[in-house]
């Protein structure tokens, strides 16, 4: 098969196309022939070596597919060959054929085609996994989410209005304010002009969503009503904080950080059950949205990596791949 190799760690252009074989397939395992493959920060990460794949898991970049089964392994039974899915991936995205534990597969909403389903799965796992499941979100609450323009920062935005949130965002231009207010966030501050603090310190919020980290994290803590809980998904601008402790006790604060990467394929599985029951219906009834910003063939990966790093895209980002 042809997939997308790096010659060494390094800048976009060190990606290529090289020819290897299929992957091997493990008995929980489905291989799917993968039609469009999303783009995610953590690509970047790990083409830049700085973001090694988990242990098992495959070296080839791509978190995410949509395809169709091209095999089964002995111990699936909710799978068949020709099916059309999509899939977290735990590696081997950027590739046309990719291996994955058939409890991250879904199947593709209703009405998406396989360039909208390869856009979901990174990020609706994660912010379902952390934003409703451990973050315990619940209607009526008011959230916070930095980079509303990211693929997760928008998911963030459409799942949090879905299930009745207020839902306040950070960007750094106009034209990622217009795309967040397309999403119907109900408040967005871009943070070039004015200081997210200051806006939102007289009323507060229930949630933050965070991948700024750094400096932002002493004002996302100082935003928290009582019982609030600040997530952590990453931590583009540092990863070193200070935590008030007394402020912790007294308001009754949770801080909660996770990457899914690293969890159990069970963990995934878990996820992947709740999101075919309360989300993937939201996708059929059009209540969500996909975002896809742009696609690229599989052999023009670098310029995706290009366009994602100079972060002037909304969105998500998706490479096709023709066999
Ligand atoms: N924990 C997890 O399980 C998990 C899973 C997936 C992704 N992530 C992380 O979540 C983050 C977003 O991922 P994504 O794929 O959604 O990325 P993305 O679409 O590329 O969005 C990233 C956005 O972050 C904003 N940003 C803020 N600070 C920045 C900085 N210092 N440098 C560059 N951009 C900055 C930019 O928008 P503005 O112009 O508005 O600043 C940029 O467009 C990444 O750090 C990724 O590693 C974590």
């Amino acid at each position: 098969m042809r997939y997308i190799e790096c010659k060494s760690p390094g800048p976009p252009d060190v990606m290529f196309v090289n020819e290897g074989p299929v992957p091997q397939l493990g008995s929980n395992e489905i291989l799917i022939q993968v039609k469009a493959a999303g783009v995610n920060r953590p690509d970047l990460y790990q083409r830049e070596g700085h973001y090694p794949p988990p242990a098992g898991a495959s070296p080839i970049m791509g978190l995410e597919v949509a395809g169709i089964v091209a095999q089964v392994g002995h111990e699936v039974a909710n799978w068949k060959v020709g099916d059309a899915v999509c899939a977290l991936s735990n590696g081997g995205g950027y590739a046309e054929y990719c291996a994955v534990p058939a409890g991250q597969c879904l199947p593709l909403p209703k009405g998406l085609d396989f360039v909208d389903a390869a856009s979901i799965p990174e990020a609706y796992f994660t912010v379902w996994g952390n934003l409703f499941m451990r973050g315990r979100f619940k209607s009526g609450e008011s959230i916070l989410v930095h980079g509303g323009s990211s693929g997760i920062g928008s998911c963030a935005i459409q799942l949090a209005k879905a299930f009745g949130g207020h839902v306040a965002t950070t960007v750094g231009n106009a034209d990622k304010m217009a795309f967040c207010k397309s999403l119907m966030a109900d408040e967005i501050i871009n943070y070039k002009e004015q200081d997210f603090f200051a806006v939102l310190k007289n009323k507060g919020v229930d949630l933050v969503l965070d991948i700024v980290g750094g400096q932002y994290f002493e004002k996302n803590f100082l935003l928290l009503k009582e019982e609030g809980r600040l997530i952590q998904v990453a931590r583009m601008r540092g990863g070193e904080a200070v935590l008030d402790l007394s402020r912790l006790m007294f308001k009754r604060l949770t801080v909660l950080g996770s990457t899914l990467r690293a969890q159990s394929s069970e963990a995934k599985a878990k996820i992947a059950q709740e999101l075919l029951s309360r989300v993937w219906p939201l996708f059929e009834k059009r209540t969500l949205k996909t975002v896809v910003t742009a696609t690229f063939p599989l052999a023009n990966a670098p310029d995706a990596h290009k366009l994602m790093e100079s972060s002037q895209h909304c969105g998500k980002i998706v490479l096709t791949v023709e066999s």
